[in-house]
């Protein structure tokens, strides 16, 4: 038998069947469409805390048992054994690239990761104290005036070379923002080195002096970018599949995920996170500051922490949290007293009934910025590391969007509330 929900309208005793659609696994959704034309009416859920807003097979997240499947490997796993190049393909493509796949991936990716001379000018009108978030949305914005080739959105070709330029590019574009806020030259990118090593190359050498990729920034890197590549409908990524729903070329999209990931509530978190850490500034005042966090008149939220979807830890908290022992062990910073106050605000934040009532637990952004700047990277270059790794996600779900055979533009709708129809006034 169909599996329905039958929906009463209590004013006029209208009813209506509404199918019932069964994924692989997670919830099933009530398709409801026909809702407006059967009862007149239209749903509501500011924040589409319970809305699906389309099918994809790319990433599951179990919010109450806190799992995140990549094409339905555990992420805990990819992060463990995989590379994020081998994650990238597996994202684009359904399945990990055998050895040949991986070669030629890897080979794209040198091949793609320069950028046209005249796009390095593009630079040098931003301000010298421009944040890097403003200087990369721009840039990747401007990708289609440089790289017109690879526009036509309806050309599976222009598709597959506009999603290779846009993730090998964006080291680059991101260790230029770097170089461009400090005032170096900036680096080309060197293909013996993988692709995280390239970007730390490109972020931290100097033209005078050899520069030797440090293996465990690289590891870390590597195993960050995994946990941050694609995360479900979230909103940079619901913002890139809007605008790619309206056919607008693929780096305008992805420009558009950029501007809507920099927001504090969302990738922007990395680097609130270390400025509230700077500003609790001791173990001591952390009390002060969780009640501020709980003070309903207070806009003070403790950045790091809570998640739309995850009502039990965030897997990705996990892992960074102890990938952030080791580098820090290693790299013998244990003694920061940012992860100091991290850990403990951590700890009493756990044991506090506010956080406990409301299941809010440290998000993927709590630890990593801990990390970043153990390895020597500036706070305000957090979210762009962030949206390096994401531009693969934002890809993945931008390319399985376009292939929709049903594809059309997202128009959603609202309840009005406004002023009702008046007429001017005679003048
Ligand atoms: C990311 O969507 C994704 O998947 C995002 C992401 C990805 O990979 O793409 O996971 C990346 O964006 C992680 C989240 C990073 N943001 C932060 O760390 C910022 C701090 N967190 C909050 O702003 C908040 O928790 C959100 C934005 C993450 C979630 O917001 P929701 O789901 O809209 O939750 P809410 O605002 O409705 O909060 C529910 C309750 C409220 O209290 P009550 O009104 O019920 O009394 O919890 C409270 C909130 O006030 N609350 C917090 C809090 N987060 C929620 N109180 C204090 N501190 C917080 N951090």
């Amino acid at each position: 038998m169909e599996h329905k929900f039958t929906i009463t309208d209590s004013a006029t005793g209208k009813s209506v069947d509404l199918p019932v659609q069964e994924g692989s696994i997670g919830p099933p959704v009530i398709d409801i469409s026909s809702l407006y034309k059967s009862l007149g009416c239209f749903t509501f859920d500011p924040g589409f805390q319970v809305t699906a807003s389309c099918r994809s097979a790319v990433t599951y997240i179990d919010g109450e048992k806190g799992e995140l499947l990549y094409r339905g490997y555990p992420v805990e796993q990819l992060a463990e054994h995989s590379t994020f190049l081998r994650v990238a393909y597996l994202l684009m493509h359904g399945e990990l690239p055998t050895q040949d796949q991986h070669d030629e991936f890897t080979h794209l990716m040198g091949y793609h990761n320069m950028m046209k001379e005249s796009l390095n000018r593009f630079y040098t009108g931003f301000y010298h104290d421009a944040h890097p978030m403003a200087i990369m949305v721009g840039v990747v914005g401007s990708l289609s005036a440089f790289y017109h080739d690879s526009t036509d959105i309806h050309n599976l070709r222009h598709r597959e070379i506009a999603a290779h330029r846009l993730i090998a590019k964006m080291p680059t574009i991101a260790a230029a923002c770097y170089k461009h806020c400090i005032g170096e030259p900036f680096v080309y990118p060197k293909n013996s080195l993988s692709y995280v090593g390239n970007l730390l190359h490109m972020m931290f050498s100097v033209p005078t002096e050899e520069y030797v990729v440090d293996p465990i920034a690289e590891q870390a890197l590597e195993r960050i970018f995994i946990l941050h590549a694609d995360h479900e409908q979230n909103a940079s990524t619901s913002t890139v599949r809007l605008a790619g729903s309206s056919q607008a070329n693929p780096f305008a999209c992805i420009a558009s995920g950029i501007a809507a990931l920099w927001g504090p509530a969302h990738g922007g978190a990395n680097e609130a996170v270390l400025n509230m850490l700077e500003e609790i500034g001791s173990v001591e005042n952390i009390p002060k500051f969780i009640t501020k966090a709980k003070d309903k008149d207070d806009p003070f939220r403790l950045m790091g922490f809570g998640h739309r979807v995850y009502k039990n830890y965030d897997p990705r908290a996990k892992i960074i949290r102890e990938t952030c022992h080791e580098v820090l062990d290693k790299l013998g910073s244990t003694n920061d007293p940012l992860f100091e106050i991290a850990l403990k605000l951590e700890e009493m934040a756990l044991k506090d009934d506010y956080f406990i009532a409301r299941k809010l637990y440290p998000n993927v952004d709590f630890y990593s910025g801990l990390i970043y700047r153990a390895i020597g990277i500036p706070t305000n270059m957090f979210t762009v590391m962030f949206a390096i790794a994401r531009t693969v996600g934002w890809v993945a779900q931008w390319m399985e969007m376009i292939a929709e055979p049903d594809q059309r533009i997202g128009r959603p709708r609202q309840l009005y509330v406004g002023a009702t129809r008046r007429d001017y006034p005679p003048y």
